[in-house]
């Protein structure tokens, strides 16, 4: 079947990055019609006069910035996907002008990253647009903000001046979080001989990657108070992200994946359910009777989510994930851990290992595996010895 040509506008007001764009897909010239932009104004004019399918924007430009672009082609042609490239610090401070249908691109970026993420986006952003999930977003409470102690170590780490005890000393603001990473460091899993009990052993021990992961999934979690939700518990769910994600991680390591898309996986298995505390948080009525119908009809969560809310849990996470503009691949891996075959991307992921680890660190979500799915991706013979791995890694931390 022909692949229709996409149409992609790349926005740039630096001449060397212009360039690069122009020849950036030049080997994918069958799928990508390229046109590029110097800047704001010259973009609007080729706007429109004709739509595009993708805008690429840098967020920092001289006259038009990134942010007032994207807005002004979200009125024009709400079709299109829109994606920013920024410091992530930056992002966060814009997302909530930008509405949550682009995706996000964090600087310095590498073509590996920016390829993967234009391979990504048809199916994602209209994942993330489709009118059931933003309806459900629309009707929870609150949707929890941006986490600022994880921005603030985001800032830590990017700073020439970063060390690890400026890093414990940001975690050890919010003594709940605290607790949470003292928690997972002294957990089996990490194999220590003596307890960690100071946020900079726990940094030390980690590593300051792990521990920004770590703060997300926990600020996330506790913005949500206790639920009042029959057959479902915060607490076990907690239990359940970190497992997923530090085997997520592992099986990526085991494929030798880069030590970004390993560390995605790790943050993606870590936050991939959030949208079930979102639903029990919110709507935990409804939430109870989606958990009722699934039990009484033996069918997966996301089906009987389907049916009562029109969207899952996995969409709605993804969903906040998007509006934070936390990078395409930890979006994408959480949107789809219950449906990877819906991915564009046709190749081994931090999605794979989320909807693998997924299935395999919980019973109950065994029969959830999606084998077409992995012979589809090249991988379905790894699962026996991703099944030793994760029996491995479930002795270590029951040990
Ligand atoms: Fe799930
Ligand atoms: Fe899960």
């Amino acid at each position: 079947m022909p692949i229709r040509m996409k149409r992609i506008l790349f926005v740039e007001d630096s001449e060397v990055l212009l360039q690069l764009y122009g020849i950036l897909l030049a080997d994918e010239s069958d799928r990508w019609e390229t046109t590029v932009a110097p800047d704001g104004q010259a973009a609007m004019e080729l706007l429109r006069r004709s739509a595009f399918d993708v805008v690429v924007s840098d967020m920092q430009m001289p006259g038009m910035s990134g942010i007032e672009l994207l807005a002004e082609v979200r009125k024009l042609h709400p079709q299109t996907s829109r994606i920013i490239i920024s410091g992530i610090t930056d992002q966060a401070e814009a997302a909530d002008l930008l509405n949550c249908t682009h995706l996000f691109i964090p600087k310095p970026f590498d073509v590996k990253t920016l390829k993967a993420t234009l391979a990504r986006i048809g199916s994602l952003d209209a994942y993330l647009k489709d009118d059931q999930l933003r309806g459900l977003a629309g009707k929870m409470r609150t949707l929890p903000s941006f986490p600022t102690l994880y921005l603030e170590i985001i800032r830590e780490i990017e700073s020439p001046k970063s060390s690890i005890q400026n890093i414990a000393n940001i975690v050890a603001k919010d003594p709940g979080i605290t607790a949470k990473i003292l928690q997972v460091t002294n957990s089996a899993a990490f194999g220590l001989t003596e307890p960690v009990t100071s946020p900079v052993e726990a940094v030390q021990q980690l590593g300051m990657s792990t521990v920004r992961s770590l703060v997300l999934s926990a600020q996330v979690y506790s913005s949500f108070k206790a639920s009042p939700v029959k057959n479902f518990s915060a607490e076990a769910l907690w239990t359940h992200l970190m497992k997923c994600g530090d085997l997520a991680r592992t099986l990526m390591r085991r494929e030798h994946a880069s030590f970004t898309e390993s560390e995605d996986a790790f943050t993606a298995g870590m936050l991939h359910d959030m949208g079930k505390l979102m639903l029990a948080d919110s709507l935990p009525k409804e939430f109870e009777k989606a958990l009722a119908l699934a039990k009484a009809e033996n069918i997966p969560l996301p089906a009987a989510e389907l049916e009562i809310f029109g969207a899952t849990h996995a969409g709605l996470a993804a969903y906040l994930l998007g509006l934070w503009g936390l990078p395409a691949a930890i979006v994408e891996a959480v949107a789809f851990h219950h449906t990877p075959e819906k991915s564009d991307l046709k190749k081994f992921s931090a999605l794979t290992a989320v909807h693998v680890a997924n299935a395999l660190c919980d019973e109950s979500e065994a029969g959830n595996l999606n084998l077409d799915y992995l012979a589809e991706v090249g991988v379905a013979d790894r699962l026996d010895d991703w099944h030793d791995t994760a029996a491995e890694l479930a002795m270590e931390q029951t040990a």
